[in-house]
């Protein structure tokens, strides 16, 4: 593979050819540090039936080369539509589809992240049952709280309705928090629910619209192993302290069966530190408060 370098938009939903306004500051800083840059069309990929037509515009190239992408997140089904279809273009995605599996759903990160991230349990959502099994399953925190989320994303801003439980012995109000929860994902569900033990963080603030706490937390990223960068994880809040020793998260992140993903993690109110989740880089937003030269930059470093 040569070492040019390209990266994956997604074309804006309102003009063909032009980025996703969205990531219009990320294209720029992307160009702007030597990568090339691709585009391709997401309502086309998440659609029922033009996924084939989504990536048209993109000729086959001669040689096989390595591409990343920044968007918007695709389940693992569409990650995985894409990644043959590029590379039937000679355009190979960082990530395969089950190196991309592996950190956008909870369940699958897990056997990586064990023993520095809350207990949790979790099961497949496919009807009612899927609930009960839940529930029971949820017997192992006793009296803790716990808070839910899908393989994927929490309805955090849902926080006292469909994200913290107080007490996971309470079977009605659990029962209650995870239905609310299904109903808000409704069609965006990923796979299934995530029950995990409530820890406290260290209080940052608490957000100016949904009430929710926001805690000491941090964003990172890795490529090919390497720290591209630890970023302050909320926009609001004031990050007194300074960023944490990264260390022993990099020795984690050496195991991690992915070339391209995010960490975060978060100060607990005893000092010590936790993963919250992985993702995958392709897909993980970057925190607003990052610098985008700067992340491309970085990213530049670490990919070659
Ligand atoms: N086990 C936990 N204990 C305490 N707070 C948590 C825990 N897990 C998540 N949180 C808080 O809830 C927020 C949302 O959880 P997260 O798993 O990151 O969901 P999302 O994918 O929606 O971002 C986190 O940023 C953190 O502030
Ligand atoms: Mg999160």
């Amino acid at each position: 593979m040569t070492e040019q370098l390209y990266i994956l938009f997604c074309e804006s939903p309102f003009q063909t050819n032009k980025v996703d306004e969205d990531f219009e500051d990320q294209f720029i800083s992307a160009k702007e540090n030597g990568f090339e840059t691709l585009l391709f069309n997401f309502e086309d990929l998440t659609s029922a039936d033009r996924f084939s037509i989504a990536t048209k515009r993109i000729k086959q190239n001669e040689e096989l080369v390595k591409v990343i992408y920044r968007g918007w997140m695709l389940t693992p089904n569409q990650y995985s539509i894409l990644y043959n279809d590029l590379l039937t273009k000679n355009f190979k995605l960082i990530n395969n589809a089950e190196e991309y599996q592996n950190c956008h759903y909870l369940p699958d990160s897990l056997k990586f992240i064990e023993n520095r991230t809350p207990k949790t349990v979790f099961e497949k959502f496919e009807n009612e049952t899927s609930i009960d099994k839940l529930i029971e399953k949820s017997k192992a925190f006793g009296q803790k709280a716990v808070i839910l989320k899908d393989y994927v994303k929490s309805e955090k801003h849902d926080w006292e309705t469909a994200c913290f439980v107080a007490d996971a012995s309470d079977t009605d109000k659990l029962k209650k928090s995870i239905t609310k929860l299904v109903e808000l994902r409704d069609k965006y569900l990923n796979e299934g629910i995530a029950v995990r033990e409530f820890v406290e963080l260290n209080d940052l603030t608490i957000h100016s619209k949904s009430g929710m706490p926001l805690t000491e937390e941090y964003r990172l990223f890795f490529c090919n192993k390497k720290l591209v960068g630890i970023y302050d994880y909320w926009e609001e809040g004031e990050y007194k302290l300074s960023k944490p020793d990264t260390t022993e998260f990099e020795k984690i992140a050496k195991q991690v069966e992915s070339n391209f993903f995010s960490m975060d993690i978060a100060r607990q109110k005893n000092g010590e530190l936790i993963i919250i989740e992985l993702g995958d880089g392709q897909v993980a937003g970057l925190p607003d408060k990052i610098d985008r030269n700067e992340f491309y930059k970085q990213l530049k470093i670490c990919c070659c």
